[in-house]
């Protein structure tokens, strides 16, 4: 049974119809798990069932109502804003001027290998992780060399003795997801510190990639990279407001160099690959980091968190599913191990019996084989119609 979590109603109560609006999450739900889109309930694709703030509604009905789509002036503005929003929401000020404005994440990662490491060397993953890094790194024709992370207790530690004994001298750059995706850890000073000192040890670049560093749960303190002393020669930082503003269409990204040399480098490639962003993107980005966006996230949180709780109350209550403690993220990692059933048997009781469609554990890498990735930030209606059909489908075992 249950516990029923106190709630106040919230506007993330919702519910909006995505369905039919070629959005990834609802509508590829079916063609890809089979799972029927009449009926299932997505719980994949890292993005929101929100609307964002309305400032950024606001910013595209301005460019719309003026209705002339020529060329963006610059990103002056969106970079300002971004050192403005560090320096309020994580106490470092990046210079605008160290700011590139990516199509996106994934594509500021795929630059940085192209940037940092030649054909054949290693690119580090700590794993299991965000799937797309492996993807770009192989791609681009470069080894992904994964460093399994440690579970202690019910969280993932990094284990940095056995890791150094895995290098061979061909790595060039490691990505650290931080907070971490999948497993939702907000990490330690020590981590972050033991993390610099390995890129060190193997004279590595240090890629961190901060996408969820807003969407902390309340009482975690997301550390960024940048105030870990001594690793300001190798460090590029990733950040975005797609994540935190679910504003992911928009295409949107920031590549942070403060060191010339790097910052050099992947000037280049950008240069040569003719990369600029959007007005799109750029308004609505800029317009989220502000006041109104601040207290919109800082209420989004809370209300994550509420999901959060309801969840892992319902996990916790069939025997043999464990989920993470979430620090960060709203992506919950769901250990199946311990119900002793092979992954085809767990998935049919999940996506054909639940109907629910969730990102599978081996897409992460080495350490991910049994588990399964559910995405909370969805109406609480939904995540208590999801606690419902999971304790259905395994309803034999309680
Ligand atoms: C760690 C991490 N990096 C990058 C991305 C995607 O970034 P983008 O949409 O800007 O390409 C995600 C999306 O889930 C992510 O979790």
């Amino acid at each position: 049974m249950t516990r029923q979590t106190p709630h106040t109603p919230s506007r993330f109560d919702e519910i909006v119809e995505r369905r039919g609006t070629d959005c990834a999450k609802w509508d590829l739900m079916e063609p890809v798990y089979g799972v029927p889109a009449e009926d299932g309930l997505a719980m994949w694709v890292a993005d929101m069932d929100f609307r964002p703030p309305r400032v950024v509604q606001q910013a595209l009905e301005r460019l719309a109502a003026h209705g002339i789509y020529g060329y963006p002036a610059g990103t002056r503005a969106q970079d300002e804003a971004v050192s403005r929003w560090m320096t309020e929401r994580h106490g470092w000020t990046p210079d605008p001027d160290h700011v590139f404005t990516t199509h996106g994440l994934v594509n500021g990662t795929g630059i940085c290998v192209d940037a940092y490491t030649d054909p054949g060397d290693g690119v580090v993953l700590f794993t299991p992780v965000y799937h797309a890094f492996a993807r770009v790194i192989r791609a681009a024709g470069r080894e992904v060399v994964e460093c399994e992370l440690t579970l202690e207790g019910d969280s993932y530690v990094p284990d940095f003795e056995a890791w150094d004994a895995q290098m061979t001298g061909r790595e060039r750059m490691m990505i650290l997801c931080s907070p971490h995706n999948p497993g939702g850890r907000v990490w330690t000073r020590a981590e972050l510190e033991g993390w610099a000192a390995f890129a060190k040890r193997h004279d590595l670049v240090l890629v961190s990639d901060e996408i969820h560093c807003d969407l902390t749960m309340p009482g975690q303190e997301h550390l960024a990279m940048t105030r870990i002393e001594g690793v300001a020669d190798r460090l590029v930082m990733l950040t975005a407001t797609t994540k935190t503003f679910n504003i992911a269409g928009a295409h949107i990204g920031n590549v942070i160099i403060a060191d010339p040399e790097l910052r050099a480098r992947f000037a280049s490639r950008m240069g040569a690959l003719g990369i600029s962003p959007s007005s799109f993107g750029l308004a609505m980005a800029t317009a989220a980091m502000s006041a109104e966006g601040a207290a919109w996230v800082d209420e989004l949180r809370a209300y994550l968190d509420g999901n959060r709780r309801l969840f892992d109350e319902g996990i916790a209550a069939i025997p043999g599913l464990r989920s993470m403690p979430l620090e960060a993220t709203y992506l919950s990692w769901v250990d199946f191990e311990g119900l002793g059933m092979s992954r085809d048997e767990v998935l049919e009781r999940v996506e054909t019996q639940a109907r629910i469609a969730v990102n599978h554990g081996p897409t992460f890498g080495k350490g991910g084989d049994h588990f399964l990735r559910f995405n909370l930030a969805t109406p609480r209606a939904r995540v208590k119609e999801a606690v419902k059909r999971l304790q259905a489908a395994f309803a034999d075992l309680q």
